[in-house]
């Protein structure tokens, strides 16, 4: 089981000072930086592209660039994001493109590789791509907003591919996103998530320090 990862999600951050909210991140001593990246046609809206992660980098950012691609066509993506500085980069499985060949580029890339389930997709659908991926993303939410409701009803889900992971002896993360606080992510936890998006419940949370030191001790 994997130490408890918070990636406060740059989604929730001030958009005219996103080097800022990083520093924010940063200075807390956590260490991932979720990115959301939005096509507003997988998903019905845009956020931001790999040019702000460059620009994140040469503004001095050392954070782990955990980049979720919220996109139709990923594979057409994943080069352009390694080169400005993502550390990890997770596609969908839901639209139809070669999810395999994809996941094998982004590591040849010199990435770490996640794969990511919507709410309304069960966890069959990716079974057969673990043992190629080094996270598997959940989301709690579906995709293309920040701020909205955790979904108790995909607890089940983490479970079983933590069940999964044991029996055979995989090692991936298991990154639960959307309505993620410390309640809804200490639930997470107890099903056998390991890491955990906060966007919302972050970059609000009055005492930010205190927030960061709960949620490694998850
Ligand atoms: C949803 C995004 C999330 C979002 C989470 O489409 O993938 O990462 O930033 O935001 P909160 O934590 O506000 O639900
Ligand atoms: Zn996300």
């Amino acid at each position: 089981m994997h130490a408890p990862q918070l990636a406060p999600s740059l989604l929730a951050a001030d958009h005219a000072n996103l080097a800022a909210g990083a520093r924010t991140v940063a200075d807390l001593g956590v260490t991932w930086l979720h990115c959301d990246i939005m096509d507003g046609h997988f998903v019905p809206n845009l956020s931001f592209g790999p040019e702000t992660l460059a620009a994140l980098r040469r503004a001095g950012s050392k954070l782990f660039f955990d980049t979720h691609l919220m996109l139709s066509e990923p594979h057409r993506y994943v080069e352009p994001f390694a080169k400005a500085g993502a550390n990890l980069i997770s596609i969908h499985i839901e639209p139809a493109y070669d999810h395999v060949a994809t996941l094998a580029r982004i590591r040849e890339l010199g990435c770490q590789n996640g794969i990511v389930l919507n709410p309304g997709t069960p966890a069959r659908a990716v079974e057969a791509l673990l043992p190629l991926v080094d996270l598997v993303l959940v989301m709690t939410v579906q995709p293309g907003f920040g701020g909205q409701s955790f979904r108790r009803d995909i607890l089940p889900k983490i479970s079983q591919l933590r069940d999964w992971r044991a029996a055979r002896d995989l090692s991936f993360r298991l990154e639960v996103d959307g309505g993620i606080d410390l309640a809804t992510g200490a639930e997470c936890r107890a099903a056998g998530a390991d890491t955990f998006v906060a966007g919302t419940s972050f970059f609000k949370a009055p005492d930010k320090p205190a927030f960061a030191s709960a949620f490694a001790k998850l």
